[in-house]
């Protein structure tokens, strides 16, 4: 029987995990379309995904300097992440423990401390409480300031990567990438990377997941979305996306892997570095390299892309989180990573290379925004065809996975499957069970 959205309102939490287990079918090939709108669904995704598993905050070059902060959140909670004077980055709940306001409402900034606006509490930036207006005054010795610090957040981070969580018994950050690390070390830790610019941002009336989706495996609608960058000359040939491998590893995480590349579109001065930070294995990847795309499960999604620019082949990186704001919306959040020790001419055109194909008026994401907020809008829908509706994810279902690639996890060796996103539905269905 297929039941209504309406019935799902009205479920438990126990009947609705049993609802998705009958009707989530990963293995199968099959992924309702309900999970994309339902916000009975949303409320759980965040209590047993969000809530549960690590989250990206941003990337440690964001905070240089001593005392630099920034403000993120983490599942939709507010988080100060400070490098404190003795260099360390510690997160912190942005609430003033006194009577629960926002403590911290600037964006970005350098301050050793917080002072709260309501009344005055003042806040070292390793979480103290430092001070009080008025203490003797109005307490006299009754105050205990060491018991009204701010509350920490769980934070580690990979590469310069942080990610929190609210879940104090979530398995250290190392084991949760696991596997996965190799191919962030291409991403990340080829040379000393640093973020530019402030990451951009943008609202977009789409399920956060068909994001995460798109660049965890679909590679697939590359070469008709982005048909006409192909026409232009920008990359190879309509049908360049297929070439190169698929791989995925355990908890959700996956990517794509365009090889081979004739050309090197990486600063040449910085093959020595390159070299340094990667294995034999690894450099051969990067050097091979014409782009890479993932997710690292839930929301963070990454992209080395290459695109010829007035005949010249050049590189950007970039990660971008998509991160959920409401049922059926979401904020995307997109820092440019760029080698620090590249020169500035080869930054400054990396960077425009990425302005011109992924930001709010770049080529390739208008294409992609489009798709996910239509398929959000139709899967959204009151009518009994919407409910029921279910995609088709059974592309390389009958497909055997290669043993003789270097890196690790299950690969395919060409990157028209669906077997990432099968494997990032799983792991979803996994935490949604609790
Ligand atoms: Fe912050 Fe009172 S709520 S000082
Ligand atoms: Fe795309």
């Amino acid at each position: 029987m297929i039941k209504t959205k309406k019935n799902l309102d009205k479920m438990t939490d126990n009947e609705k995990v049993d609802y998705l287990n009958e009707t989530v079918l990963p293995e199968e090939g099959s992924i309702p379309a309900y999970i994309l709108a339902d916000p009975s669904i949303y409320e759980l995704e965040h209590k047993n995904v969000f809530m549960k598993t690590w989250v990206f905050i941003g990337h440690e070059s964001e905070i240089p300097n001593k005392n630099d902060y920034m403000l993120r959140d983490v599942a939709g909670y507010s988080v100060i992440i400070s490098r404190t004077a003795d260099n360390e980055i510690k997160a912190f709940y942005n609430m003033c423990t006194h009577r629960g306001m926002k403590l911290c409402r600037a964006d970005k900034g350098n301050n050793a401390s917080f002072v709260c606006s309501y009344h005055g509490f003042n806040f070292k930036n390793n979480g103290d409480l430092i001070g009080v207006p008025l203490q003797k005054d109005i307490y006299g010795d009754t105050l205990d300031k060491s018991k009204l610090g701010l509350i920490e957040v769980r934070i580690e981070s990979y590469k310069g990567l942080l990610f929190g969580t609210w879940n104090e018994e979530a398995e250290p950050l190392t084991y949760f990438l696991g596997d996965f690390k190799w191919y962030l070390d291409i991403l990340v830790g080829r040379a000393d990377m640093e973020v530019v610019g402030p990451p951009q941002r943008f609202i977009l009336h789409s399920n956060w997941k068909i994001g995460a989706d798109n660049f965890v495996g679909d590679s697939y609608h590359t070469m008709v979305t982005h048909g006409s960058i192909a026409k232009l000359g920008m990359v190879p040939s309509a049908t360049y996306s297929k070439m190169g491998y698929q791989i995925h590893t355990k908890n959700g995480h996956g990517l794509n892997l365009g090889m081979p590349n004739p050309d090197f579109a990486f600063p040449e001065d910085l093959k020595s570095e390159y070299k340094s930070n990667l294995s034999n294995e690894q450099y051969e990847v990067l050097a091979n390299l014409k782009n890479m795309i993932g997710n690292i499960f839930p929301n963070l999604s990454f992209l080395i892309s290459h695109t010829k620019i007035k005949d010249q082949l050049i590189s950007n990186t970039s990660i971008r989180l998509w991160k959920p704001i409401d049922n059926g919306k979401m904020e995307v959040i997109a820092w440019f990573l760029v080698e620090k020790n590249a020169p500035e001419e080869w930054k400054k055109r990396s960077r425009e290379s990425f302005i011109l194909t992924f930001s709010p008026s770049g080529i390739f994401e208008q294409d992609d925004t489009e798709v996910f907020t239509d398929i959000t809008q139709a899967a959204t829908g009151h009518m009994p065809v919407m409910k029921e509706l279910t995609y088709n994810y059974t592309m390389g279902l009958h497909r055997k996975p290669v043993t003789d690639f270097a890196g690790p996890g299950i690969v395919y060796d060409d990157k028209f499957t669906e077997a990432n996103q099968r494997n990032f539905y799983r792991y979803w269905l996994d935490l949604m069970k609790g």
